[in-house]
C-alpha cells in the first residue's frame, strides 16, 4: 500500500455502533489539544484530496452499472446451517454472538490480511477475508428452558433439537455504501477505491442462506428482548473485544449477569463452538484433502528449489518462499508459520526465523500447510535430505521415528482408541529406540522411562504427537479435556500424528555423530464413517526410499 487518504475516515459502522473500541478518530474533541495537530490526524500530512462538493459530486458520478444477479448457494451453506442447528440447539432460548473480528493494526496504518475467526468461519460457511467486522447472531425462535433446566451435551445436541430449529441465523455486516459516499473514495480500510467492492445484504443473503442486516442495527438487535432476563445473551468474545464489551454494555442496561457469571457463560460458548468441530462433517474433509494436495504441490515447489537454496547465504528462506508461492497461488495462504529449519535449527522446534543457509549434507526439516480458500489447512513435516540422499545416521534416526509414527498409526485403527493412546503408541518406540542407542540414563528401562515417573525419553521430543486439526492448525483448542485428550475417536476427527527426535548441537548426551539432526514425520490423519483411520497425506512421500526417491527426481 503506497496511499492514505489525506482527510479523516469516517467511523467504520461497527465503531459507531459498539462504542469506541478503536482509536478516538481526528474531529474528537478529546483526541487532541487545539493548538498542536492530533497523532491520529497526521497521516493526512503527506497528500492532499479533493473535498469540495464539487469534487464528491463528480467521483461518485459516471460509473456503469453493478453487475446484475445474486451469486450461487456457496457449497457450503447447507453444512454450516446444520453446525448452526447443533450450535442452537445446546442454548435454546439464548441469543448466542459470533463474531468474524476486526481488521487488526500491523504497523501504522497498514492492517494485516483480514482473517475471520474460526468459529465464525465455521458457522457461516464463509472463507478468506469474510468479513471485518461481521457478526453472526443465533436468535433464539423460543423463549429460554426453565431456570435449573440444563442444555444438553454436546453430542446430544442434533436429537434434544428434535429435529426444530432452535435459532434464526441473522449475520450483521457492513454492505457497501454506494458510490456517493466519502468511504466509495477517501476510506482506506472500507472503501471501495481502496479496498475493492464489498458485497451488498442480498449478495450475502443468497450465497449463505443466512438472514442479513447493517451492522449498525446490531446494538438494537442484541437488546432486544434482554431487559428483565427474558433473553440470555452469550458471546464468543475472544473474536472482537469491541463486540464483547457491547455484549457487556447490553447486560449491564437489561440487568443481566455480569461478572464471573457472565465470563462462566461465554466460556461455554466458545468451548461448545470449538468441540463442535471435533468431528469435521464430509465437506470439511474434502477442504482438509484439498489443503493437503495443495500442500504436497508446495512440497515439491520447494524440493525444486533446493538447489538455489544451497547456493544462497539463507538458503532456508529460499526454501520457505518457494513453499508460501504456491499456498497463495493455489489456497488462501500458510496456515501457520513455516518451519524450514536445515541442520540443528530442526532442533528449535518453532524455528520460523529461516535465516540459516542450507548446506551439502544436511537433513532440512520443513513444516509446512497451505489454508485453502474456505480456511481449512494441512500441517504437514517432512524432513529431507538436501542431497536426496540420506546418510547411514540420518536414516537410522529417521527410520525411528518412521517407526513411531507408524505405530501411533496403527493404534490410532484399533477399536476404542483414545486420542491419547495414539501418543502412547508413537512413546513406546522412541523409548524403545532410545534405549536400544544406550541413551537413556544408565540402569533406566524403556519400561522405566515410559512410567509417568520417568518420561527421559521426552528429553529428545518434548512436544505431543497429535493435535486436532481443521480451520484452526490446533483445532478445538477450547474442547474439554474429556472431549479431546481423553476421548475415543470418532468418525469425522481429524489430527496429526507426528513423533520426532532432536538432538542439539549442545546435546553432550548423546554421540556426536547424532549431534545437530533433528528428525519429524508429520501426517494428516482422518477417521472415515466406517472407524478406519487414513492418511490425508498418503501421497506425501514419507518412507526413506520414497522420500530418497521424490527429492532425487525433482531435483535431478
Ligand atoms: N506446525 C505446527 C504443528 O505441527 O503443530
Ligand atoms: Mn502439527
Ligand atoms: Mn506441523
Amino acid at each position: 500500500m503506497t496511499q492514505t487518504p489525506d482527510a479523516p475516515s469516517s467511523p467504520s459502522a461497527p465503531e459507531a455502533a459498539a462504542g469506541p473500541a478503536r482509536p478516538a478518530g481526528p474531529g474528537d474533541p478529546t483526541s487532541g489539544a487545539q493548538d498542536s495537530q492530533p497523532l491520529a490526524e497526521r497521516v493526512s500530512n503527506r497528500s492532499h484530496r479533493p473535498s469540495s462538493r464539487a469534487f464528491r459530486d463528480f467521483i461518485g458520478s459516471g460509473w456503469g452499472p453493478r453487475p446484475q444477479g445474486l451469486p450461487p448457494r456457496a457449497e457450503s451453506a447447507p453444512w454450516a446451517a446444520a453446525r448452526r442447528e447443533a450450535l442452537g440447539a445446546l442454548f435454546p432460548g439464548e441469543r448466542l454472538v459470533i463474531p468474524a473480528g476486526p481488521l487488526r493494526v500491523r504497523n501504522n496504518d497498514c492492517d494485516y490480511r483480514f482473517r475471520p475467526h474460526s468459529a465464525f468461519a465455521h458457522l457461516t460457511g464463509t472463507g478468506t477475508d469474510f468479513e471485518p467486522d461481521a457478526v453472526l447472531v443465533l436468535e433464539p425462535l423460543s423463549p429460554a428452558p426453565p431456570a435449573g433446566q440444563e442444555a444438553p451435551e454436546a453430542q446430544d445436541a442434533p436429537q434434544a433439537a428434535g429435529g426444530r430449529p432452535t435459532h434464526e441465523a441473522v449475520l450483521y455486516f457492513r454492505p457497501r455504501a454506494s458510490r456517493s459516499s466519502e468511504e466509495f473514495y477517501a476510506d482506506s480500510r472500507y472503501g471501495e477505491l481502496w479496498v475493492g467492492v464489498r458485497p451488498s445484504i442480498e449478495e450475502v443473503e443468497a450465497a449463505t442462506g443466512v438472514r442479513c442486516a447493517p451492522i449498525d442495527s446490531l446494538p438494537d438487535a442484541l437488546a432486544k428482548d434482554a431487559g428483565a432476563g427474558a433473553v440470555r445473551l452469550r458471546v464468543v468474545a475472544e473474536a472482537d473485544e469491541a463486540i464483547a464489551s457491547l455484549v457487556m454494555d447490553t447486560r449491564r442496561a437489561a440487568g443481566l449477569a455480569l461478572g464471573r457469571e457472565a465470563v462462566e457463560l461465554d466460556t461455554r460458548l466458545a468451548e461448545a463452538a470449538s468441540e463442535l468441530r471435533l468431528r469435521k462433517d464430509p465437506w470439511e474433509v474434502g477442504q482438509l484433502q484439498a489443503a493437503v494436495d495443495a500442500t504436497k504441490a508446495g512440497f515439491e515447489d520447494l524440493i525444486r528449489s533446493i538447489p538455489r537454496a544451497r547456493g544462497h547465504w539463507r538458503g532456508e528462506r529460499v526454501l520457505e518462499g518457494a513453499f508460501a508461492a504456491v499456498a497463495r497461488q493455489e489456497g488462501n495462504g500458510l496456515g501457520y508459520d513455516t518451519i524450514a529449519a536445515a541442520g540443528d535449527h530442526a532442533n528449535t522446534l518453532h524455528w520460523i526465523s529461516n535465516d540459516g543457509p542450507v548446506e551439502p549434507g544436511q537433513l532440512v526439516l520443513v513444516d509446512a500447510g497451505v489454508e485453502v480458500d474456505s480456511l481449512y489447512t494441512a500441517d504437514v513435516t517432512r524432513t529431507i535430505p538436501v542431497d536426496g540422499r540420506f546418510t547411514e545416521v540420518q536414516r537410522r534416526v529417521y527410520q525411528a521415528v518412521l517407526d513411531a509414527a507408524d505405530a501411533a498409526f496403527a493404534r490410532a485403527g484399533e477399536p476404542g482408541c483414545r486420542f491419547k493412546d495414539v501418543h502412547a503408541a508413537a512413546m513406546e518406540v522412541i523409548a524403545a529406540r532410545l534405549e536400544e542407542w544406550g541413551l537413556l540414563p544408565e540402569g533406566v528401562s524403556a519400561a522405566d522411562s515410559l512410567a509417568p515417573e520417568g518420561q527421559y525419553h521426552r528429553r529428545w521430543m518434548v512436544h505431543g504427537t497429535s493435535h486436532h486439526l481443521g480451520l484452526d492448525v490446533h483445532d478445538c483448542a477450547q474442547a474439554r479435556r474429556e472431549m479431546y485428550m481423553d476421548a475415543a475417536l470418532e468418525p469425522g476427527m481429524c489430527f496429526t500424528i507426528e513423533p520426532g527426535l532432536y538432538f542439539r548441537a549442545d546435546d553432550l548426551l548423546v554421540p556426536a555423530d547424532l549431534r545437530g539432526m533433528g528428525v519429524r514425520i508429520e501426517d494428516d490423519i482422518i477417521v472415515r464413517p466406517d472407524g478406519r483411520v487414513e492418511r490425508l497425506t498418503q501421497g506425501i512421500p514419507r518412507t526413506v526410499e520414497e522420500v530418497e526417491a521424490w527429492v532425487s527426481g525433482l531435483i535431478a
